[in-house]
């Protein structure tokens, strides 16, 4: 693991005007990787705050740290498996340099991993040089991790766009998300969506309020409400045309707040499983 060479800094400065013209067409990157950034954002504010001696804080940590790094393996995954080929299929070697990011990136993840096993084997009274490490490690992986989704944003969106219409990239994603399992589309919905701005939130939830049973857009919306700033929740309710609290009758409201009494429960279950 290395920091960014001093000569490729330009060229991530000129790359800026060119991220900023991603609007004109289908961005496949774009809700997923803010999702990723606010995960990675958010698990190196929490390793640089715990305290290592406390167990009950370093394994709330430890728990953060395994899930962003499942997180991101998934993610390189399936980039792997629906991005790169359709890249290489219109133009070859297109995904070269970011397979050979990804290869680093597994054995970073695996590093990442086994420092978190370290950390957990060491005693309390011990943990602070073996959690340094950590952090660190996990701060230069997030470093790099922005640097090779700025370049994805750029490179392959050129080649995205270059070789299919924004109905083929749809469809490119669409099997993408179906190949993933539902309690893992949650956790990265949730990142998506609360990283996401009023008007992207909304364009993603009304496709899903179209499309997806019921339930599962009910379901959706049980796990976003308390996630969201109030104000970001009543754009929504306002864009999707969602009733408001006081419009909804005594059973809904009971069969709601039962959801988020469940959707907490699984939230803590499987904290302590990962
Ligand atoms: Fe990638």
């Amino acid at each position: 693991m290395t920091f960014p060479k001093t000569e490729t800094l330009p060229k991530t400065d000129a790359r800026r005007s060119d991220v900023a013209n991603t609007a004109v067409r289908y961005n496949i990157y774009g809700l997923v990787h803010k999702g990723l950034r606010a995960q990675m954002a958010q698990t190196l504010v929490v390793a640089g705050r715990t305290d290592w001696s406390d167990r009950d804080d370093a394994n709330s940590a430890l728990a953060e740290i395994r899930a962003l790094a499942q997180s991101c393996r998934s993610h390189l995954q399936h980039e792997n498996h629906f991005i790169h080929p359709a890249m290489e299929a219109r133009q070859p070697g297109s995904a070269n340099a970011a397979a050979l990011d990804h290869h680093e990136h597994e054995q970073a993840i695996a590093g990442l991993l086994a420092d978190c096993d370290r950390v957990e084997r060491s005693a309390l009274t011990e943990r602070t040089p073996v959690a340094a490490t950590l952090y660190s490690r996990l701060a230069l992986f997030i470093a790099e991790n922005f640097e090779h989704m700025a370049m994805e944003e750029v490179d392959h969106n050129a080649v995205l766009w270059r070789h299919y219409n924004d109905g083929e990239i749809h469809a490119i994603e669409q099997a993408l998300v179906a190949s993933i399992e539902p309690e893992k589309a949650m956790g990265s919905l949730r990142w998506m969506m609360t990283a996401a701005t009023p008007t992207e939130r909304a364009e993603k939830l009304r496709g899903m309020q179209q499309h997806a049973p019921a339930p599962v857009f009910m379901g959706v919306l049980t796990m976003l409400q308390p996630a969201l700033r109030a104000s970001d929740w009543r754009k929504l309710q306002i864009a999707l045309q969602l009733p408001t609290v006081d419009e909804r009758d005594p059973a809904e409201l009971d069969a709601v707040s039962n959801q988020q009494r469940s959707a907490r429960q699984q939230q803590q279950s499987a904290s302590v499983a990962a």
